[in-house]
């Protein structure tokens, strides 16, 4: 039984098997209907139980569709419903939703919640976001470059806005990857040291600048995300929009980055805050096939985590 929580404490051999195993699933159904299963149906007999204490568009049907197609189904739970860390603890949900189920993927506030579930569950835990990280993500980020541009190995990414959970995943892959990241945005934005002392330690060249032109010149990959996070009070929301206004993804920015450099967003956007129109459906952008690549990594995710 294997946990998925974070990309950096998997090993990188297996990470890579995890993408190379979504590209496989990926081609094998080309062009067959979203709802038809997969021929090997890999979680078949398999419950899958989706909590979600915030909202979701993509993790909550990538996951649903997923399971199912790996001929598998599907509980989805929101907090308000079930008593997670309100009227029982987290440990003792972990235990009973082990007897019923045989994978739970949970989207939380707290990255404590997580591990708590984790270290009581008897069955994998996934993390389908925290206010801390988002590995599945990135995992879909990194399937989602390398086909496109081949291998991460060696490339500039940058990060470009609020240092935030997304922005820790990248940072955790760069060591896994091995890729360079620069990381722009107002110093109080900047992601936590613990994320960019890891990702250096494990070898990848880490640089934080407040100056956006300067972080985006010669990038293979530019990314942003929301300026306030659904973890964020909205009552910073303005502030926020007066610090990130000058790390704004436009055209101007974009063109900085290399001639064949790919957008990317995790989406939900704001447009016209975090980036343009014109970028976000510019030749640059691959944001929906991001998204769809949350499907198929997330799936090979699910059988790793089951061996499978
Ligand atoms: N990118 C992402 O996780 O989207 P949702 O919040 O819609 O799940
Ligand atoms: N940083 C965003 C990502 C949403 C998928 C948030 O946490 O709200």
């Amino acid at each position: 039984m294997r946990h998925f929580l974070d990309i950096h404490n998997i090993d990188a051999g297996d990470l890579r098997g995890i993408l190379d195993q979504a590209k496989a699933m990926k081609d094998a159904r080309a062009g067959r209907p979203r709802g038809a299963e997969d021929d090997a149906r890999a979680l078949a007999g398999r419950m899958v139980a989706l909590l979600f204490e915030k909202p979701s568009t993509r993790t909550r049907v990538s996951f649903d569709v997923g399971t199912r197609q790996l001929g598998g189904r599907t509980l989805i739970l929101s907090g308000s419903e079930i008593h997670l860390g309100h009227g029982e603890t987290i440990a003792d949900t972990a235990r009973v939703l082990s007897r019923y189920v045989d994978l739970v993927m949970i989207r939380t506030f707290e990255e404590e919640s997580l591990l708590e579930l984790a270290r009581h569950a008897t069955v994998p835990v996934i993390n389908g976001l925290t206010n801390r990280t988002h590995p599945c993500q990135v995992m879909a980020d990194m399937m989602t470059f390398e086909e496109h541009r081949g291998p991460i190995a060696g490339k500039k990414v940058v990060w470009v806005g609020d240092g935030n959970n997304v922005c820790a995943s990248f940072l955790h892959a760069a060591g896994q990857f091995g890729f360079e990241m620069v990381v722009t945005g107002p110093e109080d934005l900047h992601p936590e040291a613990e994320f960019v002392e890891l990702a250096r330690a494990r070898g990848a060249s880490v640089d934080l600048h407040s100056d956006p032109v300067k972080a985006v010149t010669g990038a293979d990959l530019v990314v942003a995300d929301t300026w306030v996070s659904m973890h964020d009070s909205p009552a910073i929301k303005e502030s926020r929009r007066q610090q990130l206004e000058p790390y704004q993804v436009n055209a101007e920015l974009m063109a900085r980055a290399k001639p064949n450099a790919l957008f990317m967003h995790c989406l939900p956007a704001h447009r016209g805050e975090e980036a343009t129109d014109e970028v976000m459906d510019g030749p640059h952008s691959v944001i929906f096939d991001e998204a769809e690549n949350r499907l198929h990594v997330q799936k090979a995710l699910m059988r790793w985590c089951l061996d499978v």
